[in-house]
This record gives C-alpha cells, structure tokens and sequence, in this order.
C-alpha cells in the first residue's frame, strides 16, 4: 500500500502542447555515477494553442530522479522564483513566446537498475527511452506529440572507443584532458522517446544495402567482442526487410546508416530508435551451435519489426500514448507478414493465433482488461500488452481483409503520405484507409474502443429442395470492467464449404471457393444458393478475427476437416478442437473417478496425420501438439489445475503409446545429418522430429531416451540438442538428467544466451522444475536478480510456463511468485509488473486455487510502498 494513490490519465484529457520544441541539443559527460548531461532547447510556444493576446502560459517539463544543477534563460541564469521543481518535473513561468533554455543535470546510469533512462549494462552504456524514459536523462516535454531535431555530443574515457547516437556522425575529437568527444546529428524530428545513445568497448560487423532508388546505406551491428560470431542472421534479416518494405509497402529507408546494438539488460525485445535500435541480446544474437530455430525466426521477426517502425512509428508516430497501438499493430501485422513471405505462412499464423488464444484472450478477460486504444491508464509501461500488440494487429489484418490487399495498400500509401514527419491518431489510421478507397469503416471502428473477446455462435440449415444452405451468426461481447453495453461489431468471417467427398464447393455463380461474410449485427442470416448437397462449413479460415467460435461440431466432422480442408490454418484448428474436446473429457473423468479413457477419434486423427506424407512437416508437428495447460486453463471457468495436468498426462502416454511406431519411423526418416540451415524447410523438419523425440520419451520409455541421448551427443545444433535435453530433464530419471545438465552447462557456462536457455529449460520442467530447484537455480551464480532475461528464464519459466509445479496444491508456487515481485520491484518496476501476471488471474480458479492466489497478491499488496507500474496490476486485480 502506498500514502497517494496513483492517478489516472484519461484519453479524454488530452491537449496539445503549449510549447514546441524546435532543436534539441545535447551534451553528454559520462561518467558511472555522475554523468553530467546539458541540454539546449529552442523552445516556442505552440501557434496551433496560441491567442492572441493572451497571457503565456507556464511551460513543463518532465524529469524523475534528475539532480538539476542549473537552468539558464537564453544564457542568463534564471532565478529561483522563476521555475518550480515538484513531484515528476519542473514547471517554468515563461516571459517571452520564443526562448532557448539550457539546462544541466546530473545521473547516475549505475544505480539505475530500472533499465528505463540512461543506465549500464556490462560496463557499457545505454539508453531506453520509451515510453517515458526520456525524462530520466534530462528536463523534457517528454510525450510524442513534441517532436524535435536532435543534435547529440557524448563524451566518454577513452576506453568507450564506441560512442552512438541517432542520425549521422559529424563531428568528433578529443577533449584537452584525452577523452573522446563525438557528435551526431539526425535531421529528422523525433519525440524524445526514439532518442538513443550507446557508450562502449563494442566491436561491429557491417554490411551495405542499395536501396529501390540505388542509394547505399551502411549496416552495422555492435556487440561485445565475444559475440561478434553471433551476427550473420540478424544482418541477413535485417536486409530481407529492407528490401521487403521497399517492395510489399513501397518503403525506402531514409538515413544513410543503420546501427543496431546488441545489450545484455534489456525489458524488452527490442527498440526502434531512429537510426540506432537497441536489442535485447536474446533478440539478435544467434549461431547454429548456440540457438534453436525458434530464435533464429524470432530475431528474423524482431529485427523485421523495429526496422519497419522506421515508417510505421518513427516517420509518422503517435499523438499520444492511447495511441500506441497505432504504431504497434501496424508493426506487428507488418512484421508477421513479413514473417510469413520468408517462412511457413499457416505456421506463423497458427503460431500467433496461439499466442492470442492463450495469452490476449485471458488479459482480455481479467482485471487489466483494457481496449486496443485504452481509454486510461496509471502507468503507461502497463499497456506494452498483447491487447495493443497483437489484437491491435489482427484489427489491422482484419482492414487488409475487409478491403482487400490492393485497396490497403493505397490506404497505407496515403496513410504515410498524409502524416509523414507527424504525431497521428489511430482514427487518422482508419480514415486514410477510408479516403483512399471510398470505403465505410464507421462501425468497425468500433474494435479500437471496445474491450473483450466476441464470441460468435454458428448454426446452419439447409433446404435441399431449395438448395440453398444458409449460416447463422451470433455474435456477443462479455462485459469487461468498466463497460457492460457493448455494441455489435463489423466482424469479416471468411468461409468455405466442404462437399460429402471432400471437395470444395462453389459458393456463388462466380464459382468463387471462398468467401468473406460481413457480420455486423447481432445475429445475421447468410444464405447459399445452388447447393446441391449438405456442407459441411469450414468457418473463420485464416483465423479472419480474434473471436471466439462455437460451432457443434461432431469427432467425425473435425476429422474430416483435418484431412479435407483447403485451408491449412483451419486444417489445424480442427486437430485442436479435436484434442481440447478430449481433453475436456479426460478432465471430466478425472474429477469423476479417476478412471480416464481417450475416445478412439483423436488418436486416429493423429495418426492419419502423420501418415498423410502431403502436408508440410511443420503443419504436422503443430497439429500434433496439444494444447497448452496455459491454453486450457483459459478456456475453463472454475480451473482446477490438479484435473487439467491429469488429463494432459494422460493424453500424452495414451497418444504416445498407440502410435509409438509411427512415432518412431517418422523420426528416423527426419533424423538426417546435414549442416544447420535455418532455412523454412529444414526448420519443419527439425520441428517434426523433435515432436516425435518427444512422444517417444514419454514416461521414460528406454528406447525414447536412448534416441534423445545420442541426439544430444550428436552435438550438431542447438535446436536438436536443447530438444533432446528438454525431453532427457523430463522423463530421464532424475540422476541422470543432473548429469546431462551438469555436462551442458560445463559446456555452455561461458555463452551468455545458452545459460538462458538452460534455466528455461529446468525451472518450465513439470517432472524437474519443484519449487526447490527454482530456488537452488536462484542462487546459481550464474542467475542475476537485475538481469530480465535471467528472471524471465528461472522466474517466468516457473511462474507461467511451468502450470503443474507453479500450481503445486499448497500454494507454494504463489507464495514464491509474489516474493520475487516485491523483491524485483524495488529493482525494476516493468518486470515486477509483468511478472506478477499469473496471480491477477485469480478469479478463474476453483476455490482452494483462487484463495491462495488472492492471498498472495494481498501479501504484495501489503508489503510496502509499490511502483506505479506494480500498484495498478495489483490494485485493479484485487478490485
Ligand atoms: N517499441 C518497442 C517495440 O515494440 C517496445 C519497447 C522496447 C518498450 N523497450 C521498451 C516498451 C521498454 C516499454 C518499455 O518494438
Ligand atoms: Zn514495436
């Protein structure tokens, strides 16, 4: 609990700023625990605001934990009466409508462990600006709507022979004293959330890129010396994006130099600073010998995602912080399909509808229920959600969907075209996309303002006299906190029909195959006609909303959509209903008598998928996983954590038991020796057959082991060997797995990313990850409270990865988690906040579960004066 509530900002409240600033000029004299930092601002008031006549009003600037050393007036000292330092910044009463202020201040970057602000990571220096770090380096109008030129000298020993900030190098020297001095300067204004500076012993790799219009752009990624090894695919990336934008978006790049650095400490993944983005390490770096596939595409779609800001946040960015989805899910949808250009589309896509279904639809359902464009926040770090990111992407996929490719394109082109070098709205967003087409968004807008998965309701009829087969969708949206009447939302449903032998029919007289339905109200009829036969319905394809589906589906049905469909996502989602409806059933046995039994039709779905050579390898191994307890447990009300791990156990062994042989043959057909390629084939293969390793080891089955142990023998990439070693930390017996642990970390200990991967490994283990090797990995030396990577590895490995051990019956689990988050938030208040996420589920818990959840958060709650950024996760999920 704390003395002063925090306080709500409210959309409603916004204004334009009073001043602008026109040029922004910094000084930097770094140094450990007092860097000196003067900034020069020409500084006018604002002619949009302006009347004339009028009385000039005080100008503000932001600044937190900023020791101001001087403030001067055009070069005269100002006085005392002049300004007013109070709680977040200093307001100044201003003389004239035109001024230059200079301000001096004094920071400490090695005591702040925020990691938001300027601050250390290994010995080197760096900044995070976004959203509202800024103010942590100087006095500053610190929102995006003030943008400015931004002139940057750093100062530095000569020991940080690296000094980097936005835009182009003009100038650099060496002061009397032998410190390097540099200036950069980057013509393009900016919001002082894009401003980066980096100070280091780094070395680089670099590349060029000509661009569409034949200009060369230099490309350099830094890192420490250790990792220079590491850089190839982020720079390979890096440069099939730029092209990519060029080509898909008609987006050239505008700077002559394009830097990217990698750092250990990092909140985030990465960041989109003009001309310097900054990433987290685990983003960016990558060898074959040390990260698996799955990092090697998520650095392809991170370096992707923060170049294409470049357009789509930096050239034209947000008024306002409710607008962050503006940029974010545009980004978002940006880089997924960008994604899906260089990889498998249908997995990209099954991979992100996973991550919504299981992650976005729970925020969307709790206590931090909020809308894409939020209405209020307390602290805006809190809204960096899947709800801005990836819902607010899907809304934009569902104007590509609604409008067609062609018709989005000329919206976006007039989009940027309109606002470029401009602070912008998502509304603005929307209405180029209209005005480019002469198309009506009206009620669509609806899905920036409105919180809450809608939930359709799908039956059918048909007439066979009449041949005519008709849908009929509800759709409804759950109240969510703060709003009880929503409204019906435009929701593009794309659909396809299936004949008795499985081809697809023709849906209209065009002989169209597929088609998008416009649902726009409550409940609306689509007809059919010229149907000869009784379909079956393949609704949603592509996941066309992020909506829940309920149609009755039959096991036949699911396994003939499974086998039959054109639509491989859809193909997919089959498989899953398939295997959640079997779960749903093991769970409902499990809490009858104990006594469970899988029902014939999944395993016989399972196995004709792995017989059906024709499909893509890594669409196979998605339809075969089940799942996640994460997923389930979202899904249910009244959870019951116990019964929800039984009936995945026992799915698991049954499926692994029936179809052992299948299993293995189809791992030996994949197991060949080749060199790692991350190439999208190799990396379906590889997915393949570490999904059927994994089958195979189930409950410790000798000859499973035997292959996961000479796998990780084999030592020939990472994706194989972490995958062996994650099934050998599952079912080995437990000696045994210390061991193979033990080896690999004697291996790896001095690979900063591999030591990542091998505490996920252990502390998200069902049968390995107690509490009490939690707690042992906590104090490894190798395990630092101030490294995020290292507290999402051990902490969020256990606390929302690891759904059997974090939900030990005595609560345990909680307990623990709420301890770390006070601990953590007296470091680093973002990743307490985000940390805390498991607990503010509570409500969706059976009774025993939900107490001992509740109380936890209670315990953190009373603990002491939170954060900000803690104090509104907990508050609101206690209300
Ligand atoms: N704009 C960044 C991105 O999505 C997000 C980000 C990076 C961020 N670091 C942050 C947000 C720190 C809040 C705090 O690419
Ligand atoms: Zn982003």
């Amino acid at each position: 609990m704390r003395d002063s509530q925090p306080s709500t900002i409210y959309l409603s409240d916004y204004r334009a700023p009073d001043y602008l600033v026109d040029k922004t000029e910094l000084t930097f004299d770094l140094d450990p625990q007092a860097t000196l930092v003067k900034a020069r601002l020409k500084i006018r008031r604002n002619p949009a605001v302006a009347r004339a006549g009028e009385s000039l009003p005080p100008l503000w600037l932001d600044g937190v934990d900023l020791e101001l050393l001087s403030i001067a007036e055009d070069g005269e000292l100002l006085p005392a009466q002049r300004y007013q330092e109070g709680s977040g910044g200093l307001s100044l009463n201003v003389e004239k409508p035109e001024f230059e202020l200079e301000v001096q201040t004094r920071i400490a970057p090695e005591s702040n462990t925020s990691l938001e602000g300027l601050y250390l990571s290994n010995g080197m220096y760096c900044t995070q600006c976004e959203a509202e770090g800024f103010r942590k380096i100087t006095f500053y109008p610190d929102r995006p709507d003030v943008m400015s030129v931004f002139t940057t000298t750093i100062v530095a020993p000569a020991s940080f022979p690296v000094l980097l900030s936005n835009g182009n190098k003009v100038d650099s020297g060496t002061t009397d004293d032998g410190r390097l001095r540099i200036t950069w300067e980057d013509p393009f204004a900016k919001p002082s959330y894009l401003f980066a500076l980096v100070a280091g012993d780094l070395q680089y790799v670099e590349d060029t890129f000509t661009t569409c219009s034949g200009r060369d752009v230099k490309l350099q990624l830094f890192t420490e010396a250790r990792n220079i090894g590491k850089c190839a695919h982020a720079m390979t990336s890096l440069k099939h994006s730029m092209r990519w934008d060029e080509e898909v978006y008609g987006r050239e790049y505008d700077l002559d130099i394009f830097m990217i650095v990698a750092v250990d400490h990092f909140n985030m993944g990465a960041m989109e600073n003009k001309g310097l983005n900054i990433f987290n390490s685990a983003c960016v770096l990558a060898s074959p010998e040390t990260a698996t596939d799955a990092a090697f595409q998520r650095i392809e779609s991170i370096v992707a995602h923060e170049y294409f800001h470049n357009w789509s946040g930096n050239r034209v960015t947000c008024r306002d912080w409710f607008q962050l989805s503006l940029k974010e899910g545009f980004t978002v949808f940006r880089d997924a399909e960008f994604s899906a250009d260089m990889n498998s589309r249908a997995v990209k896509r099954i991979e992100d509808v996973t991550l919504l279904r299981t992650a976005q639809f729970a925020e969307d359902a709790g206590p931090m229920s909020h809308p894409v464009r939020p209405d209020s926040y307390m602290e805006i770090s809190n809204f960096y959600t899947l709800t801005v990111y990836e819902k607010g992407a899907e809304v934009v996929r569902m104007i590509h969907t609604i409008l067609g490719a062609e018709a989005f394109r000329r919206g976006s082109d007039l989009y940027f075209e309109r606002h470029d070098g401009c602070a912008v709205t998502c509304e603005d967003f929307v209405v180029a996309m209209e005005d480019a087409n002469g198309a009506d968004l009206k009620q669509f807008r609806r899905w920036y303002s409105q919180a809450g998965t809608p939930v359709l309701k799908v039956t059918d009829t048909y007439d066979p006299k009449a041949a005519r087969y008709t849908l009929t969708i509800q759709q409804h949206t759950p109240d969510t906190p703060g709003q009880n009447d929503k409204q019906p939302l435009h929701i593009p449903v794309t659909v396809g029909l299936l004949g008795e032998n499985g081809a697809p029919l023709t849906l209209d007289e065009s002989g169209v195959l597929e088609m998008v339905l416009h649902l726009t109200e409550s409940t609306q009829n689509f007809h059919f006609d010229g149907i000869k036969e009784r379909p079956l319905p393949s609704l949603l394809r592509g996941f066309s909303a992020p909506v829940k589906l309920h149609y009755g589906y039959s096991t036949e049905q699911l396994q003939f959509l499974m086998q039959h469909d054109t639509d491989p996502f859809n193909r997919w989602d089959a498989c899953q209903r398939l295997a959640l409806n079997t779960l749903y059933t093991l769970q409902y046995q499990y809490r009858e008598d104990g006594a469970m039994q899988v029902p014939e039709g999944l395993i016989q779905g399972f196995a004709t998928v792995l017989d059906n050579a024709s499909l893509d390898p890594a669409l196979v191994a998605k339809m075969l996983a089940l799942p996640s307890a994460q997923e389930m447990a979202e899904h249910g009300e009244s959870v019951d954590a116990a019964a929800i791990v039984a009936a995945r156990d026992f799915a698991k062994a049954s499926i692994a038991g029936a179809l052992k042989s299948r299993f293995l043959s189809c791992y030996q057909q994949l197991d060949q020796r080749k060199p790692y390629q991350p190439s999208a084939d190799d990396i379906a293969q590889r997915s393949l057959k570490n999904t059927c390793l994994a089958y195979l080891c189930v409950d410790g089955d000798r000859d499973g082991l035997a292959l996961a142990k000479a796998q990780f023998e084999r030592d020939e990439n990472m994706t194989d060997v972490a995958a062996a070693l994650g099934a050998l930390v599952e079912y080995a017996p437990q000696g045994d797995a210390v061991e193979y642990l033990e080896s690999f970390y004697q291996q790896w200990q001095q690979d900063t990313q591999v030591v990542e991967t091998w505490f996920g490994l252990q502390s998200s283990s069902a049968s390995f990850g107690t509490l009490e090797r939690v707690n042992a990995l906590m104090k490894h030396p190798a395990f630092e409270l101030k490294n995020p990577n290292k507290v999402r590895a051990v902490i969020g490995g256990f606390a929302m990865r690891n759904f059997s051990q974090f939900h030990h019956e005595d609560g345990s689990g909680y307990q623990f988690l709420a301890e770390q988050v006070i601990a953590l938030d007296k470091l680093n208040p973002q990743i307490a906040s985000r940390l805390v996420t498991p607990l503010t589920r509570w409500k969706r818990y059976r009774a025993p579960e939900a107490g001992q959840i509740h109380a936890a958060l209670q315990h953190i709650n009373e603990s002491g004066e939170l954060s900000r950024d803690l104090y509104e996760v907990v508050s609101k999920s206690l209300s």
